[in-house]
């Protein structure tokens, strides 16, 4: 049973993502001094990034004590507007303003085989897992595509199918660009998995994707499945007018 949780419509979608932010961040913080924060790139999270530098949600959380990281980048310079770093800077982080070295993006601009590489050993010094353990993030955000895509795991890509690295580097057909990725190892080690879904655009992959029955190919949003931990869909009624009543819980927002 996935634990989905609907809401009326996209700005009360994110005001419950923004509240669970706060829940875990908050949590974190006080039983660790710190919150592990995967960002989503895309679009969608841009209003809960804006939301949360609101003063509505400004001052609920000890930003200095916020690490953020991305699930997964462009290969472009964090200035470009396709930069999922830039998106998150100037929406959230240029007004709650973490200390730089609590920043670490995916270098977009540097090769990406070495950019995946470096990345990896960001998280393992951050994480202090040098060793065979996996990077835990008290959060990984995460969207969802069109095409069942989740980070920058597309239908078919290698990436989906890495059991070993924790971060990939790939050329994506489907956009005609590279792309920076965590793998499917590093993102179901995390404590709380959420996805945050709004738009009629997305129903009726949302439906395939939660129906685990699904024949054929499993689609890259279905290989998240935290081990130790929680994933939970955040959706509005648009992204789940397709969902079936055994999926629906009752409506809130
Ligand atoms: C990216 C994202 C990607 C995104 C989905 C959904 O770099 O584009 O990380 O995985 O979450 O494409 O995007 P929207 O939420 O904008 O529809």
């Amino acid at each position: 049973m996935n634990n989905v949780a609907v809401f009326a419509d996209q700005t009360a979608l994110m005001v419950g993502a923004a509240e669970r932010v706060v829940q875990l961040a908050t949590d974190a913080i006080e039983k660790r001094g710190r919150f592990m924060w995967a960002l989503a790139g895309g679009s969608t999270p841009r209003e809960l990034y804006a939301l949360l530098a609101s003063e509505r949600f400004v001052h609920q959380i000890d930003w200095a004590r916020v690490h953020f990281f991305w699930g997964d980048e462009r290969c472009v310079p964090p200035d470009h507007a396709d930069s999922n770093y830039r998106m998150a800077r100037e929406a959230l982080l240029k007004v709650v303003k973490p200390p730089d070295e609590h920043v670490h993006r995916m270098r977009g601009e540097d090769d990406p085989v070495q950019a995946a590489h470096d990345y990896e050993r960001v998280l393992r010094e951050q994480f202090g897992t040098a060793g065979g353990s996996l990077p835990r993030f008290d959060l990984v955000l995460l969207g969802m595509g069109a095409d069942g895509h989740t980070a920058s795991l597309f239908p078919g890509s290698a990436p989906q199918f890495e059991t070993r690295r924790l971060v990939m580097a790939h050329h994506v057909e489907s956009v005609a660009s590279w792309r920076l990725t965590l793998t499917p190892v590093t993102i179901n080690a995390a404590a709380q998995i959420v996805f945050l879904v709004a738009g009629a655009d997305k129903a009726g992959r949302l439906a395939q994707v939660l129906d685990q029955r699904t024949e054929g190919k499993v689609l890259p949003a279905q290989l998240i499945h935290p081990g130790r931990g929680e994933l939970t869909w955040m959706v509005d009624t648009d992204a789940a007018a397709r969902l079936d009543r055994g999926q629906l819980p009752a409506a809130r927002g």
